[in-house]
């Protein structure tokens, strides 16, 4: 029953920031999605006999690519797979399963937060028996065996169903189809204070929660409906969708504007909240005030003590290097290390593992701690309705303070989209040719420290990443930070990450854009971005 069919290596396999993402069209030539799976495979030792979990976001191709990973992992000799009901495991319930079961690995079928159907995009992500995504020595070889690779196993059997709990067998391997949502949920309840939560919207707080089509539907309606006593049409959009209704289901101030629009308005609820296609990235908005992801981390981890599961404090935070340095003050409050990585979750999960840090943050949007091993949406989500619960004042009270206490971290992020890769990387490599002499070469944004491209030492395994972006340090606390993405699947998106330090009792209540003009104007001179780009602006602020 186990036929190992001959193919040829695709030249485009390499996982990214956060897996292999690419084009429906691209994952479904033939083999393609085979010659990946056997490669992750390939590149591992020791799973005979073990578990791997699989599930993605729901979106097209999601149940396609299950059937081929549950026939593939039988022909190579895994012992058992737990596979959500539908196809479905947000990102995180993923990690948690992962996690609970022991498993040997997972796969995350996910594009994030990029648009789903026949003419978007499809992902593989492996992650490892922590529950968080492999990291790059593991992709590295995986990338190396897609060059190589000149066959791959699988069944030749009946699809499995995978919308009915239980239990089957698929030649020597079970399959367990398990409820996506349960699990999960009970974990948030022994985090949260469920309790104080459900009385606060009981006396007539309201919140508004923003689904967007995606995975975190059903997830949402169980724990903030049905356990927590919202009432029914908290949350919206709550089905998920192959194609998330051809919504961008990624939560920021341009695809979630309805949700923003709903919080600006007079009649507004207390609290609103998004997550992204697979429920691993989080929006945050107040009644009136919008929270970026590089304050709701630094609130988080100076609030989190207020939530059960954080009682006895954090043993560290840490953040991404293009994430704003307001964290880094309230760990220096705290009295507790902070760590500053390269963008991408994976690293965080040596740290997590080392008992060294209990809370992370990016800038994109993702918030997490060491309860899973990839971020999560409706876990921040919970431990701010946890906050709210306990502190008893509106998100922007909590702002104001907070901004009072710690200072004020000014930021934006403008991404240039869709520019040939060619450019792109003659924009990097021009900045990274004039480093030595940047410092010289602004003229606008204040006095330039220092400038470097930004690497990274792990300090638990001392595996170093270098090239994961260019900084510019002013005197003033000031940063400006130039990468290219690493979850595109078009061209190449420049990113430039603005960022304005102002002190406890400076001037606190700037509108964000003025407070960043010089400095957006010294990022477009020092690095030619018209000139590179041929565009005057970027296509997105967030
Ligand atoms: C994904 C990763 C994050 C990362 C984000 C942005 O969501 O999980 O860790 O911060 O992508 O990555 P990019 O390379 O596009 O800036
Ligand atoms: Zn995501």
């Amino acid at each position: 029953m186990i036929q190992t069919v001959a193919t040829t290596p695709f030249s485009d396999q390499k996982p990214g920031t956060s897996g292999l993402r690419k084009k429906v069209r691209i994952f479904q030539q033939p083999h393609y999605a085979e010659n990946f799976v056997q490669s992750v495979f390939d590149s591992l030792e020791g799973f005979e006999g073990q578990t791997l979990v699989v599930g993605g976001d729901g979106r097209y191709l999601n149940r396609e690519v299950i059937q081929i990973v549950l026939k593939m992992a039988a022909a190579n000799g895994f012992g058992r797979v737990l596979v959500g009901k539908g196809g479905i495991l947000s990102t995180p319930a993923a990690s948690h399963l992962i996690r609970a079961s022991s498993a040997f690995g997972g796969l995350v079928l996910s594009a994030s937060h990029n648009p789903g159907g026949p003419d978007e995009d499809f992902g593989i992500k492996y992650n490892v028996s922590n529950g968080g995504p492999a990291p790059e020595k593991v992709t590295d070889a995986i990338h190396a065996r897609t060059l190589a690779i000149d066959s791959y196993r699988i069944l030749q059997a009946e699809d499995v169903d995978i919308d009915r709990l239980g239990t089957s067998k698929l030649g020597g391997m079970a399959v367990e189809v398990v409820d996506p949502v349960a699990a999960y949920a009970d974990l948030m309840e022994q985090l949260f204070d469920f309790a104080a939560i459900r009385t606060m919207i009981a006396e007539g707080f309201t919140f508004s929660f923003d689904s967007m089509s995606a995975v975190t539907g059903p997830y949402a309606v169980e724990i903030f409906e049905k356990r927590l006593g919202a009432p029914a049409g908290t949350v919206q959009n709550a089905t998920p969708l192959p194609d998330f209704g051809h919504h961008h289901p990624d939560p920021n101030l341009v695809h979630a504007k309805e949700l923003y629009d709903r919080m600006m308005a007079a009649d507004a609820p207390d609290f609103g909240a998004a997550s992204d296609g697979d429920g691993d990235r989080n929006l945050i908005i107040g009644r009136h005030c919008y929270v970026t992801p590089s304050d709701s981390l630094a609130v988080l981890a100076a609030n989190a003590h207020l939530a059960p599961g954080y009682a006895s404090g954090l043993k560290g935070i840490a953040r991404s290097m293009p994430t704003s340095g307001a964290a880094d003050r309230v760990a220096e409050k705290l009295g507790i290390p902070l760590y500053e990585t390269p963008t991408g979750w994976k690293f965080f999960g040596n740290l997590l593992d080392a008992g060294m840090a209990t809370i992370c943050g990016e800038e994109s949007a993702g918030t997490g701690s060491d309860h899973v091993r990839e971020k999560d949406g409706i876990w921040a989500v919970l431990l701010w309705l946890n906050i709210l619960a306990v502190r008893r004042q509106s998100v922007a009270e909590i702002m104001a303070e907070h901004w009072a206490t710690y200072g004020r971290n000014y930021y934006a992020r403008h991404d240039y989209e869709a520019i040939a890769k060619d450019r792109a990387d003659g924009l990097m490599a021009a900045l990274r040719d004039k480093l030595a002499t940047l410092p010289a070469t602004v003229n606008s944004g204040g006095t330039v420290k220092s400038a470097d491209d930004f690497a990274y030492t792990d300090p638990t395994d001392q595996s170093v990443s270098r090239s994961q972006g260019v900084r510019l340090l002013f005197e003033d606390g000031s940063r400006i930070v130039f990468r290219l993405s690493g979850t595109g699947t078009e061209g190449a998106t420049l990113r430039v990450y603005i960022e304005r330090y102002v002190g406890e009792d400076n001037e606190l209540g700037l509108e964000t854009a003025d407070a960043l003009a010089p400095l957006v104007r010294a990022a477009q001179e020092v690095a030619d971005i018209a000139g590179f780009t041929g565009m005057e602006r970027p296509s997105v602020i967030t």
